[in-house]
């Protein structure tokens, strides 16, 4: 029977692709038909290797048994349950799997289906949260210049991206960014965590005092901030933005969309810093980013709060139609039986002194202006084209792609982070391949 999806279709013009230049695409598509661990397979029979991850999210590498076996299983079995007033044995299951794994105290889980519903029901816990103890007060959310949150409205108001803000009117109110930690002139290329800018996290008083606390619900960062093209905080930012917050009763978000479940070479960037958050929101990686998923780990005081009232009335309202959804809580199951068996979590801290090397090899390549690393993550900057911003590193997208290579630009910026099961020598080829394009392209 031949395989539906793997012809090529003639007509490109219905699907309005996201987050794509669709007029280049369609003159010219990088169709992909396949996947196996480390390697994609092109429409034209061309295998590439994937230094992404996909989108940050295929962790444990493609197609891997265990996920699609927990998949095929549970479609057979029980397709979906009703996320509101039932329940299903999978889901719950994984919610206990997911907590024992988390950070110390993150003990309650809700589910969502992607990384944007994880970040507006984490915003949505914490102004709740306060309401429901009496401290209804606090409506303000602040977030950080070049933070990336996803695409919903709570999402794009605390998120830092220009032109994923500038064509949606006002957005939500109530919202003040902190400075972003990227700075150049003094850190550029560190090996791991840079030396200075923990003082930037000091703007969190600066905000208090305009603001006053009693008006501020929650404060929400990437510990690593990924797609504006990978900032790592700087030395003791993260541990000062927890001070600042615990000093004025202001609840922490980590968005650990991108590093969690093992990105940084520990379950969670949480783990990775030693700064333990309110709020942890989560996607991609829980479950391999076969199946949409997304989950939202909190406090147990946060989540306890909640709990009073009639017993028969609903104690949050919010919540998704797929929230739990059984075949994603079967294929974030086979996910973590993977990660365990291979010790998928931490890997990246037996890899990173590697993928470092290899990395900063770079430096002195044509047009390169810094690299960053932290774990499995890497940044190569370019110095961008006068007057056509972007256009190099999209140049090197191409170029890589045609060669074999699938890396990922925003901006002038090249971003790594290749699925966790990359073995040495595919690290070497994969930097070698960007070394190759970095000499062709102009
Ligand atoms: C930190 C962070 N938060 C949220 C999101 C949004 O996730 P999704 O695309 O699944 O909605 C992303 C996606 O890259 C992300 O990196």
């Amino acid at each position: 029977m031949s395989n539906r999806l793997n012809v090529a279709p003639n007509d490109l013009s219905a699907f309005w692709m996201p987050f794509t230049a669709n007029r280049q695409f369609k003159q010219a598509p990088r169709m992909l038909v396949g996947a196996r661990d480390m390697h994609y397979t092109t429409a034209d029979g061309r295998k590439v290797l994937d230094g992404t991850a996909g989108l940050w999210c295929v962790n444990a590498g493609h197609c891997r048994p265990k996920i699609t076996e927990a998949i095929q299983r549970q479609a057979a079995d029980l397709d979906y349950a009703p996320a509101f007033q039932m329940g299903h044995p999978v889901v719950f299951e994984l919610a206990n799997r997911l907590v024992d794994i988390a950070p110390q105290g993150m003990d309650h889980v809700f589910f969502t289906n992607s990384g944007s519903e994880s970040v507006d029901t984490a915003l949505k816990i914490a102004l709740a949260y306060h309401r429901v103890r009496g401290d209804g007060s606090r409506f303000r959310l602040i977030g950080r210049e070049r933070g990336y949150h996803g695409v919903n409205f709570g999402g794009v108001s605390v998120g830092g991206i220009v032109a994923n803000r500038k064509m949606f009117g006002t957005l939500l109110t109530g919202v003040d960014h902190l400075p972003h930690t990227h700075i150049p002139g003094k850190n550029a290329f560190t090996r791991g965590v840079p030396e200075h800018g923990a003082e930037l996290a000091d703007e969190l008083e600066r905000i208090v005092a305009l603001h006053d606390a009693s008006t501020i619900a929650a404060v929400i960062v990437e510990p690593v901030a990924g797609s504006t093209g990978v900032l790592i905080p700087p030395k003791g930012y993260l541990q000062r933005l927890r001070e600042i917050c615990d000093r004025h009763g202001i609840l922490l978000i980590f968005d650990e969309v991108i590093t969690g479940f093992g990105r940084l070479g520990t379950p969670f960037a949480a783990d990775y810093f030693g700064v333990v958050p309110d709020i942890i929101t989560t996607a991609k990686g829980v479950s391999n980013g076969v199946i949409p998923m997304g989950a939202v780990f909190v406090r147990k005081e946060i989540h306890d709060a909640f709990m009073t009232g009639p017993e028969h009335l609903i104690e949050f309202f919010h919540g998704y139609t797929y929230s739990g959804n059984p075949i994603a809580s079967a294929a974030a199951l086979g996910t973590l039986d993977t990660y365990k068996e291979e010790g998928l979590l931490t890997r990246g801290t037996e890899l990173a002194p590697y993928w470092e090397d290899a990395l900063h090899s770079l430096k002195g390549e044509p047009n390169v202006i810094d690299i960053r690393n932290i774990g499995l993550v890497g940044a190569v900057e370019l110095q961008p084209i006068a007057g056509q911003p972007a256009k190099r590193a999209f140049s090197a997208f191409i170029k890589a792609f045609e060669k074999g290579f699938l890396i990922r630009t925003t901006g002038d910026i090249i971003a790594l982070s290749p699925p966790l099961i990359i073995e040495k020598g595919q690290i070497d080829e994969l930097v070698d391949g960007v070394r190759a394009v970095l000499r062709e392209v102009e």
